[in-house]
């Protein structure tokens, strides 16, 4: 029994679909009983369990051969995921961390906040001694969801410059994270994750521009007003800024970074952006 943390959101939704392929039975975790009804994701039976209440992770973890550890970005991300650390560490449960490219290991000094998290979650498992494996994927293809309005007006806005990402694909993160969390020999690796080919928002814009069949130009926009306009569309201020400060990220070129680890966990190729929006692009074009 693998016990997926997340399967109402992007990945763990995907990595429901992909352990549900292999066969083996899956518990997704989710936060109060009416939740389950947003699992994106085939489940074999549900458990409600919050990171925020120690007390309901134990009973979650009963019986679980594997966790798979996602929850968004915040300003208490460490400390929820660190809960589970913890429980997971008693119950000698193996956990698969969800992280992200470049912050699978103690903190740089100069981490943006979204990385720094991971890397400080990292360390606690480290600390722990429970067994644990980590995913770093890259930025999903699926970010673009939230760009769609501006895109149907035919503008894709960001603050990246010329920076690029080999944008993964979420479905490709949970191929990966099933073959994890149901094979053996994953103990204490770390694989970065991304998809085929770095993009910069420009070439994005190109793509969505074909798949929608009218202009959309990219729109750089300076990191300050960006966060602004990240706010006003109802962002949190931890969010707005975490955000930004990877579009700056992004800006340095330190982001364009392949991997083959995608092919070597499922043996077929990344999908490509052109592949995500044959399969997404209605999104854009509603
Ligand atoms: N977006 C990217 O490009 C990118 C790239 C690399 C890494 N990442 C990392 O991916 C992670 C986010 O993954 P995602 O995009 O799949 O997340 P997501 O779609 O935002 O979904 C978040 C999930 O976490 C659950 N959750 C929130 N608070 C919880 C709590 N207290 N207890 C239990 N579950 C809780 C949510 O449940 P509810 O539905 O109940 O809220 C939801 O299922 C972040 O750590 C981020 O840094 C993202």
């Amino acid at each position: 029994m693998i016990l997926v943390f997340g399967g109402t959101g992007t990945i763990g939704g995907a990595v429901l679909r992909q352990v549900a392929a292999s066969g083996t039975p899956a518990r997704a975790a989710v936060r109060s009983p009416e939740r389950a009804g947003a699992l994106t994701g085939p489940a074999t039976e549900t458990v409600v369990a919050d990171l925020a209440d120690p007390g309901t992770l134990a009973p979650a973890l009963d019986g679980v051969g594997a966790v798979f550890l996602a929850s968004p970005g915040s300003a208490d991300q460490v400390e929820l995921e660190g809960n589970l650390v913890t429980a997971a560490a008693e119950a000698g449960v193996p956990v698969v961390k969800l992280a992200a490219l470049g912050y699978d290991a103690a903190p740089p000094e100069e981490a943006i906040r979204f990385g720094a998290n991971h890397a400080r979650v990292v360390q606690r498992l480290r600390d722990s001694g429970v067994p644990f494996t980590v995913l770093a994927p890259s930025g999903f293809m699926s970010n673009f969801l939230a760009n769609a309005a501006g895109v149907r007006d035919g503008v894709l806005y960001g603050s990246a410059g010329d920076g690029g990402v080999a944008w993964i694909d979420p479905d490709d993160v949970g191929a990966v994270a099933a073959h994890v969390l149901t094979t053996d020999g994953h103990e204490g690796a770390s694989y970065a994750l991304t998809g085929p080919e770095v993009l910069t928002f420009a070439q994005v814009a190109e793509r969505l521009a074909e798949v929608t069949g009218h202009d959309v130009r990219y729109v750089d926009v300076p990191g300050p007003d960006f966060e602004q306009s990240l706010r006003s569309a109802g962002l949190d201020e931890w969010t707005a800024a975490a955000v930004t400060e990877l579009h700056q990220l992004y800006r340095t070129h330190a982001s364009e970074v392949v991997t083959d680890e995608v092919q070597k966990a499922t043996g077929r190729a990344p999908r490509s952006l052109a592949d995500w929006l044959a399969a997404n692009g209605e999104a854009f074009t509603g």
